[in-house]
Order: structure tokens, then C-alpha cells, then sequence
């Protein structure tokens, strides 16, 4: 298959990451399935999928002619049949655990099209292991989007140990149609390049106030105003989901040492439920 073969993208898990990346992929022309396993779980990501088109149109970012008929390309759905009937790419965002996505791919596998190139929005997770869980682990990649999916240009793309170098190049050119640049991972290893380097970091922030050596504001205002990062580390944590930060954090953990033991600050937070924006409350007030 080519890029131009592609018509159908469907988009698995209508969180942060997948209604973002179901907004770039209609927004690139593609008819778009966003699905999730709740109807309001679907809704909400539909709904801001329609926030987003119309707050990048008030900025003169696209026109509301563009954004009207990006959302009219978007379907959303619960039924995973139905979802995936003629899906050319699936583009999995489900909850960032090994035993959760091995769960969707092996129901993914009964329903999915023969020719359906699956590609995983995983930060972290290895790509062979969950390519294995399917009958084509040639035709299985990482497409690794940045939150917010539609103002950050880069996209990682994994290889897994079986995936076919077709795949790779198709996934690049889908990157390149939705206005992304692509880099191509090869080694399939935790947090693959971009969360190797900025999770360690936002690990790192909090284990400096952790310990009493400096507060979160001193901390935020260095990354942001030395570093020269678009935010501070905990605005970041806060930003993307501390959940989701940890989450990768944990698995760096276990496969690759103590060096990437998470901070209890971080745990500490996943505990109460504080996860950032998304719940009004993290490491800063957002209510
Ligand atoms: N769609 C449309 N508009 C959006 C939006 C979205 N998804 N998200 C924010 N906006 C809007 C805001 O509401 C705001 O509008 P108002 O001014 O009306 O309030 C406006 O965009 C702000 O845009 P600006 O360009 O003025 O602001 P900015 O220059 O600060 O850019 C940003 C915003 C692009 C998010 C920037 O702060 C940034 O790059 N932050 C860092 C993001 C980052 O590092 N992401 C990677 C995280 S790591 C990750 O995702 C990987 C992982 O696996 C964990």
C-alpha cells in the first residue's frame, strides 16, 4: 500500500493524544473513525476535536471553512467492528499499559482488514512485544505523536523488530501528508528517543524539590527561561498528564534500571488522582 491508497484512518482511544491525532488526520484530507469503549468517552474527544478546529480558526490558523470540513471527516464510534470495518491505518491511543493494548490488538486482529497497517501512539511500550500479539508484525509500527498532536510537527516512527520496511515508509509518508516530520526510530527501546531525554527530566524536577533544594517555581522558571523549553517541567507534567509521564517513567524503570526510579512527588500525585489540566489539579490549580 501507498499513502495515496490510504482513505480510512481510524483512530483507537479518544483521549488527549487520539482526538488530537484524529483532528490532524481529517485535517490532512482522511476520513477519520474515532472510537473509544464508552459513548461519552467518544463524545468528549469529538467534542474537543470540534473545540480545537474552532479555536485554531479564531488564531487564523485555518480557515472555518477548513475546520467545518475537517469535522464533518471525523466519525465517532463505540462498536470496535464497526470502527475498523474499512480501515486502511489504525492508529492506537489507548491508556499506556502493556496488558490494556495487548487486549485491543488481539481483538483488533479478529476485525481489521487484511491489508490494515497498525500503528501504536505508544510513548513508551516495546512495539515487537505488542506487534507479536497480532498476525502481522510486519505490517506493525510506532507512530509517536506529541501532545497537542496538531501544533507539534514532530512524529516518531518505530521500527519493531519485525516490521517491514514498507510499513516504516508508509507511516513516514502519512506523516509527512498530515504536515508532520518524521523521525525514524530504530531501536525499539523504553521512551524510544524524545521520552528517553524529556521524561528523565521531568523526573529529575521533581526529585530536586523532592529533596528541598529548590522550589517547583525556581525549577519551572529555569527550564523555561534557561533551558529555553516552551514550558517549565512541571507545566509540562501537568500539560501532557502526570499519569502519563509516570506511566512511562515506570516502565524505564523496570526494564531499564534505578537510574529512572520514579519520584515520590509523582507518585504521590497519581495516588490523589491530581493528573494536571485535564483533572483541574496537578502540580498547579487549573480550577
Ligand atoms: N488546539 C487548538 N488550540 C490550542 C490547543 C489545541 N490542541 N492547545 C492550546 N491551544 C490554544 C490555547 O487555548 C491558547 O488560546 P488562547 O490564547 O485563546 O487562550 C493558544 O492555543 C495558545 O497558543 P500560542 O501559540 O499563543 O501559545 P504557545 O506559543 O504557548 O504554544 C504550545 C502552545 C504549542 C502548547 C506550547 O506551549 C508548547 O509547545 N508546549 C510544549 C508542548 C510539548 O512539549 N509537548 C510534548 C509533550 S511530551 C509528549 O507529548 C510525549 C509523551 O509521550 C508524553
Amino acid at each position: 500500500m501507498k499513502v495515496d491508497d490510504i482513505n480510512t484512518i481510524t483512530v483507537l482511544g479518544a483521549g488527549n493524544m487520539g482526538h488530537g491525532i484524529a483532528e490532524v488526520a481529517a485535517l490532512a484530507g482522511y476520513d477519520v473513525v474515532l472510537r473509544d469503549i464508552k459513548d461519552e468517552f467518544v463524545q468528549k474527544g469529538y467534542d474537543q476535536i470540534e473545540w480545537s478546529l474552532n479555536k485554531l480558526a479564531e488564531k487564523d490558523r485555518l480557515s472555518q471553512e477548513d475546520a467545518d470540513a475537517a469535522f464533518d471527516r471525523v466519525t465517532p464510534v463505540v462498536d470496535l467492528e464497526e470502527a475498523v470495518a474499512n480501515a486502511d491505518v489504525v492508529i492506537e491511543a489507548v491508556p499506556e499499559k502493556m496488558s490494556i493494548k495487548k487486549e485491543v490488538y488481539t481483538d483488533l486482529e479478529k476485525f481489521a482488514p487484511d491489508h490494515t497497517v497498525f500503528a501504536t501512539n505508544t510513548s513508551s511500550l516495546s512495539i515487537t512485544e505488542l506487534s507479536e500479539v497480532t498476525e502481522r508484525p510486519e505490517r506493525f509500527c510506532g507512530m509517536h505523536f506529541f501532545n497537542p498532536p496538531v501544533r507539534m510537527d514532530l512524529v516518531e516512527v518505530i521500527s519493531g523488530a519485525h516490521t517491514a520496511d514498507e510499513t516504516l515508509e508508509l507511516i513516514e509518508d502519512l506523516a509527512e501528508d498530515m504536515g508532520k516530520t518524521p523521525v525514524r526510530v530504530r531501536k525499539d527501546s523504553p521512551g524510544f528517543i524524545v521520552n528517553r531525554i524529556l521524561v528523565p527530566l521531568m523526573n529529575e524536577a521533581a526529585w530536586i524539590v523532592h529533596s528541598g533544594d529548590a522550589t517547583m517555581a525556581e525549577v519551572d522558571a529555569t527550564t523555561k527561561y534557561d533551558l529555553g523549553l516552551p514550558m517549565g517541567s512541571f507545566e509540562l507534567a501537568d500539560y501532557v498528564g502526570i499519569d502519563v509521564g509516570y506511566h512511562v517513567l515506570e516502565y524505564m524503570h523496570e526494564v531499564l534500571g534505578d537510574a529512572y526510579k520514579p519520584c515520590p512527588l509523582l507518585s504521590e500525585k497519581v495516588e490523589e488522582g491530581n493528573l494536571g489540566q485535564k483533572t483541574g489539579k496537578g502540580f498547579y490549580d487549573y480550577e
